[in-house]
């Protein structure tokens, strides 16, 4: 995996030392981010003709903000995120309704909303923490009946997944949410399904689904939603843990998890978004997952960021999603980038787009804009996606060959 220890240490690949601005045009899908600027090269005296590094070193390892010409590092850092090719690994499906579509699926279906507007369910969205999130979050899902809907629902993500240059994506889905409700198994797969085949074959995204349990239920029900996962184990790669963290520990699932392991399936589970990292531990080592959802908490275990560093365990971390659910306070406050700095393979995702103020790209830029990421770590950012990806290698090595053209397109001399 790669990761960014500082500036460096980071030879092997272009170094923000080796970087120089170069006109570029090209349309850029995204309204999001502004068209690249006649005037983008500069010359910076500090660093020689035509040399542009954005952040300094301060001596700790750390990267501290420049002060001169930020105005030209943006379009070129908006311009280098609207390119890289993305890998989303922790997006839930159900999240990413929007209000528009709940209202739409809701009247078709004759299903009452308690909110009069798009704009009064947009109103509502503002969570203290994941149980205010979670409540409403469950409540949307109750508009969500025939396989359409779970059409409808995959592919409008898709379909701004597209647009945000977004080539693999691996989907979070939560059946009990709708077989609690008398919506069977195999609607809620099928619809998704037929979504994802009609994703690739329009817009060339390739996709894993991944079930997630639901950790405030019981040990017995999610057995029993393993089940029947197990009856379509080929279209499912992985089992997941989710919902309400704190009280809900990894441990309680460790049956079900052995289990799943012996049907065939992957395993990841969230831990460390609100609860301790005691559960990241549980997680790595009860449950064995393959990659930790959010994981933030990491950084209060000396011990365990060594653990997650020595065996590169990647953290599927959501930037807008933990600012929105109070995690961190501010964006800025935000642990991301050390934990880059840190060694730890992180990756940047959505979670719930729909709920949390954006999709992939939005993370990135607001991540870039919070903690004045540079073009080398939001490189590094997607290059780890890639490599965590549940793709065969081949594939993966296509996918870090397209996102190497293009940092070296935007970015390198
Ligand atoms: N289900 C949907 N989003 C979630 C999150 N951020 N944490 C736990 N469970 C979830
Ligand atoms: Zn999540």
């Amino acid at each position: 995996m790669w990761s960014v220890h500082d500036d460096a240490g980071e030879r092997t690949h272009p170094s923000p030392e080796a970087l120089v601005l170069r006109e570029f045009g090209g349309h850029r899908s995204a309204s999001l981010f502004p068209t690249r600027s006649k005037h983008a090269n500069y010359f910076d005296p500090a660093q020689g003709p035509g040399m542009r590094r954005a952040y300094q070193d301060n001596g700790e390892g750390m990267n501290q903000p420049r002060t001169n010409p930020p105005h030209e590092d943006q379009r070129v850092l908006m311009s280098l995120i609207a390119g890289l090719p993305k890998v989303e690994l922790h997006m839930h499906i159900e999240g990413s309704l929007e209000p528009e579509l709940m209202f739409t699926i809701a009247a078709r279906n004759a299903v009452s909303l308690k909110y009069e507007s798009v704009e009064a369910v947009r109103e509502a969205y503002r969570f203290g923490n994941l149980q205010s999130f979670l409540s409403i979050y469950y409540e949307a899902c109750s508009v969500l009946l025939h396989e359409q809907d779970f059409y409808d629902l995959t592919l409008a993500y898709l379909q701004r997944a597209h647009a945000q240059h977004v080539v693999h994506t691996e989907i979070f889905f939560d059946p009990q949410c709708h077989t609690q409700r008398g919506v069977a198994f195999a609607t809620v797969l099928s619809g998704i399904r037929r979504a994802l085949v009609e994703g690739e074959r329009a817009f060339g995204i390739t996709s894993r689904l991944i079930m997630c349990i639901l950790r405030h239920l019981s040990a017995e029900a999610a057995v029993d939603i393993l089940e029947q996962a197990q009856l379509y184990r080929e279209h499912i790669i992985a089992v997941g843990l989710d919902s309400y963290e704190i009280g809900h520990p990894p441990a309680q699932f460790v049956n079900v998890f052995e289990r799943a392991r012996q049907h065939g399936f992957l395993t990841v589970a969230h831990a460390g978004e609100e609860g301790p990292a005691d559960y990241i531990w549980q997680a790595l080592n009860l449950l064995r997952v393959s990659r930790i959802d959010h994981g933030v908490r990491c950084m209060d275990d000396e011990a365990l960021v060594g653990e997650l560093v020595k065996r590169q365990v990647p953290l599927t971390v959501c930037p807008l999603s933990n600012v929105k659910l109070g995690v961190f306070p501010r964006l800025e406050e935000h642990n991301l980038r050390e934990m880059l700095h840190r060694g730890l393979c992180v990756t940047v995702n959505s979670d719930d787009p729909a709920y949390f103020g954006g999709y992939i790209a939005e993370n990135f830029v607001a991540a870039q804009q919070a903690l004045h990421l540079t073009a080398s770590e939001i490189y590094h950012l997607s290059m780890n996606a890639i490599q965590a990806a549940f793709l065969p290698a081949a594939e993966k090595q296509a996918l870090l060959d397209q996102a190497a053209a293009v940092y070296h397109q935007e970015i390198a001399s």
